[in-house]
């Protein structure tokens, strides 16, 4: 490999997209021992990138502080991307050169405990290892045209029918929503509400919870109805008319099961009287509000759960590389675009005007229409 630098958006600190530089002079990395380089093909935009630029996360003791998801500041400068998709061209010391050339998708969680990785641990619970490293976030991601990773993070998908701009989709928001159904034990012919549904980890929580047989009620907006039925969603109850819990109850015809939340705020605070006795709230986000009151009563009296959900273990990983390998999942782009549209990209995501995911090429592969463009 002879190419010394590459070109990358670099992090230099937390704050606004002023932020985000994009370089052609970064050094190419080297692949240490035990990991590879990937040339990456597609990396895709997710709402943690905008949350860990801005820090975002606060701090238990402070929730307005400036923090990553550990809840202290990253290291820059960084380059973010969680979602990415490549070409191994070379490996590390220790690592089978047979892998060389393939086309591999990153799992982007590294775990304290390998030897707790490997187990099969598809029920989540209590052993599940602890995540100590998200790609893009505490080591450099996939907004650049390389990337080195730990060589068993790069799951070979060759084979897979998907396009490597589908693939690249996967990860984050499948990885999450793989998550969280599996720690609320979402089983067929069960009601689930999914929240934010038009958006990457809720359209990908539709699909999931759809195949596995169950009724789907997605909450939505207007414009993103249809796909998100499309999905699998059996009902959809728009955000933006009144009466939300009674068109819920009116849908699901009896009680919800399991709610599915990425929104948090109004939504946590309106429809967790929803649940079943028993029922289970799984949440992995909070893109309306992260500060929520709760009637610990709700709580209590009817044996309803609260769960946290953060990303995936590493056998529902491979899980996931299984269904890509043989397409048994059809992620959704709506838009692909340059790196160095990376701004526009954000932009545009910030907008929440799509379904589906926003995918970044950092190679020379054709991109969608610029809209700037085609409107002069
Ligand atoms: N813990 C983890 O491991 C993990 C991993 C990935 C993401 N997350 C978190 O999950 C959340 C969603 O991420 P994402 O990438 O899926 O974001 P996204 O693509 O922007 O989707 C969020 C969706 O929520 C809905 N929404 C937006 N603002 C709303 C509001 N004020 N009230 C009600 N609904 C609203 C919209 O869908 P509709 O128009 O369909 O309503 C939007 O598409 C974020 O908080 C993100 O940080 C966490």
């Amino acid at each position: 490999m002879t190419q010394q630098h590459m070109l990358a958006a670099v992090l230099t600190g937390h704050g606004g997209p002023e932020r985000l530089e994009v370089r052609d002079d970064v050094p190419v990395p080297h692949p240490a021992r035990g990991e590879v380089l990937v040339e990456v093909t597609a990396a895709a935009v997710n709402n943690t990138d905008l949350w860990t630029r801005e820090g975002a996360y606060g701090r238990e003791d402070d929730p307005h502080a400036v923090a990553g998801w550990q809840g202290v500041p990253l290291d820059f400068p960084r380059i973010q991307g969680g979602d990415v998709v490549g070409v191994v061209t070379a490996v590390g010391d220790g690592v089978d050169e047979a892998i060389i050339g393939r086309r591999v998708l990153l799992d982007p969680t590294r775990y304290a405990d390998d030897s707790t990785a490997d187990a099969d641990d598809s029920t989540a619970d209590a052993d599940e290892p602890t995540l100590v490293a998200v790609l893009g976030s505490e080591q450099d991601g996939g907004f650049a045209e390389y990337v080195v990773i730990a060589a068993d993070q790069a799951h070979d998908v060759t084979d897979s029918p998907l396009s490597d701009e589908q693939l690249a989709c996967l990860p984050i928001a499948y990885g999450t929503a793989t998550g969280m159904l599996e720690r609320a034990q979402v089983r067929a012919d069960e009601t689930v509400l999914v929240t934010g549904a038009s958006g990457g980890v809720g359209l990908a929580l539709v699909q999931l919870a759809h195949a596995r047989g169950a009724h789907v009620i997605a909450l939505t907006t207007a414009d993103h109805e249809a796909a998100v039925r499309d999905a699998g969603a059996s009902h959809t109850v728009l955000r933006d008319e009144g009466s939300i819990p009674d068109r819920i109850r009116e849908a699901a015809e009896g009680p919800v099961a399991v709610v599915a939340d990425v929104v948090g705020g109004w939504v946590f605070e309106e429809l967790f009287p929803l649940l079943a006795t028993g029922g289970r709230w799984v949440t992995c986000g909070a893109v309306a509000d992260p500060l929520v009151s709760l009637d610990l009563r709700t709580l209590y009296l009817h044996r309803r759960r609260l769960i946290g959900s953060t990303m995936h273990t590493p056998a529902q990983f491979r899980r996931l590389v299984d269904d890509a390998r043989h397409g048994r999942i059809d992620p959704q782009v709506a838009r692909t675009y340059p790196l160095t549209r990376i701004h526009a990209a954000q932009a545009d995501f910030a907008e929440g005007d799509h379904v589906g995911k926003l995918v970044l090429l950092p190679g020379d592969r054709t991109v969608s229409p610029d809209p700037a463009a085609a409107t002069g």
